[in-house]
């Protein structure tokens, strides 16, 4: 059994030998670009106005105004976690970010749940982004004039679980396979397609691009914010917690996606000038500027309609609809295409990391290593991401993946802030270049409050996440566990690897 729990030794230098280029500011950038996308876009409708299921049962109470409430506790949570993980990527820079961590501090099997946690984070996550993401194009194709066939627009779990009457419809409606309605949703299908392409042909492009994206994405919600701030009814925040704490914690438990992303700039650890002092102002900087643009994008949405009304899938865009804004939320609908298109680039091309590194450990199959030999990407990999986020986002439900996504985070999150406290006592002689400050009291406060926010989701979240935690113990103890390079002691070959 205690091979169950083998820790991988922490190299003392990396051997990629990269150049320190990076400052805080640039940092506070790569998180934007990371982090705004799909949940202040999408999601947040979810969290103001709640969700009801096709019976009509409370499947989560909304925030309503209060939502601000919940991005405010959610800055908190976020800003503890993301301490313990700069503590951890700059003693241990190596692409694989949670499970590289976990291999190290908590054993073999934890790092397993963990990188089979992050497949969720990442790879599910971004069939969440590519649903999002067609809800907007949709909307964007309307103002056009151009109007796709519902059953071609909605995935079939979409249709089935929705509450709304008029999405329910749509089963009727749609041509029939053998008794069952064909409900694909071909926008998102085309999205994740096209990432997957652009990813194959090169990444260097892409983060290049980044910078340009973060300032779109700040441009549309500034002009959200001053458009929308000119048409505030002020009885639109009356009552401003209809449902209590029960709903700005059940609104933080979903609306949670705003959030995920800033952990990828952790990995940025090495390319850090000074991270010391970078890392940790990087990481809440992105934190705190996020935070606050969440607050005030908030305020405006909630002031604009009725809280209700941000139910579906493009709830800005609809938001300065109804208020009689019909090219100001055309504008902001392109601005949401744009940001998640970011969104789900960094994400996919973090999923091929990771499972780089699971791989080169031998816990998954040796196509997660494969790299081209021009282009030097891991593409079997990226082909095989590519197909699963494709299909899933052709049938999947936005909601139900939204809590699958932050559940698996927030496991990670959890496993980082004790992993933190293990290795300062097992090896407090290591060189840390950022220590987490009171690390007594941060560290399980960030583990409790990541177990706190988990308690915000429904029922569902738990089942789906123990179907797929069972799933992937199984795998693990089929493959994993009888090709672990720690266990075997032989090493993965990685092709055409520098
Ligand atoms: N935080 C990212 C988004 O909202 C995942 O799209």
């Amino acid at each position: 059994m205690t091979g169950l729990f083998s820790r991988k030794p922490i190299a003392e230098e990396s051997s990629r030998g990269l150049v320190r280029s990076l400052g805080a500011g640039d940092l506070i950038m790569l998180a934007i670009g990371a982090v705004i996308g799909a949940g202040i876009f999408a999601s947040l409708g979810t969290a103001a106005a709640g969700e009801t299921g096709p019976g009509g049962e409370v499947i989560r109470a909304g925030a309503g105004p209060a939502l601000i409430l919940s991005f405010i506790l959610l800055g908190v949570v976020c800003g503890l976690a993301a301490l313990c993980y700069a503590e951890l990527a700059s003693m241990i820079p190596q692409a694989g970010s949670a499970y590289a961590y976990t291999y190290a501090t908590l054993g073999e099997l934890m790092a397993w749940v963990i990188g089979w946690a992050l497949v969720l984070e990442y790879a599910i996550g971004n069939v969440a982004v590519a649903v999002a993401w067609s809800g907007y194009f949709t909307s964007l194709l309307s103002g056009w004039g151009i109007f796709l066939p519902g059953w071609l627009t909605h995935g079939y779990f979409q249709v089935t679980l929705a509450s709304d009457p008029a999405i329910r419809a749509l089963a009727e409606t749609a041509p029939q396979f053998a008794g069952f309605p064909i409900l694909l949703n071909l926008p998102a299908f085309a999205i994740t397609t096209a990432v997957t392409i652009v990813l194959l042909m090169g990444v260097k492009e892409s983060i290049r691009a980044n910078a340009v994206m973060v300032i779109i994405k700040l441009l549309v919600l500034a002009f959200f914010v001053v458009v929308g701030a000119g048409h505030i009814d002020p009885d639109n925040y009356k009552p401003f917690a209809p449902n209590g704490f029960r709903g700005i914690h059940q609104g933080a438990a979903i609306v949670f996606f705003a959030y995920i992303g800033f952990d990828a700039i952790s990995t940025a650890a090495e390319e850090t000038k000074n991270p010391q002092r970078n890392l940790p102002l990087g990481i809440l900087g992105g934190l705190g500027v996020c935070t606050l643009i969440y607050v005030i994008v908030g305020v405006v949405a909630t002031g604009l309609v009725p809280y209700q009304q941000l139910a579906g899938a493009d709830p800005l865009a609809r938001a300065l609809e109804i208020a009689g804004l019909p090219t100001a939320s055309w504008i902001v609908a392109a601005g949401a295409v744009v940001s998640m298109t970011a969104v789900l680039l960094v994400f996919q091309y973090g999923q091929t990391r990771i499972f780089f590194g699971m791989g080169r450990d031998g816990l998954l199959p040796r196509w997660s290593t494969k790299i081209h030999p021009r282009t030097r990407i891991p593409h079997i990999s990226t082909i095989l991401i590519g197909v699963v986020v494709g299909i899933g986002s052709l049938i999947a439900e936005e909601n139900s993946i939204y809590d699958l996504v932050n559940i698996g985070t927030l496991a990670a999150f959890f496993l980082v802030c004790i992993g933190v406290l293990v290795l300062r006592m097992r090896q407090p002689e290591l060189k840390r270049p950022f220590r987490v400050p009171m690390i007594w009291l941060v560290a399980p406060l960030g583990a409790l409050a990541c177990l706190f926010t988990i308690a915000g989701l429904p029922s569902r979240a738990y089942q789906m996440f123990g179907w797929w935690m069972a799933a992937g113990l199984i795998f693990y103890f089929v493959y994993g566990y009888r090709n672990s390079v720690l266990r075997t002691g032989r090493p993965v070959a990685v092709d055409e690897w520098e």
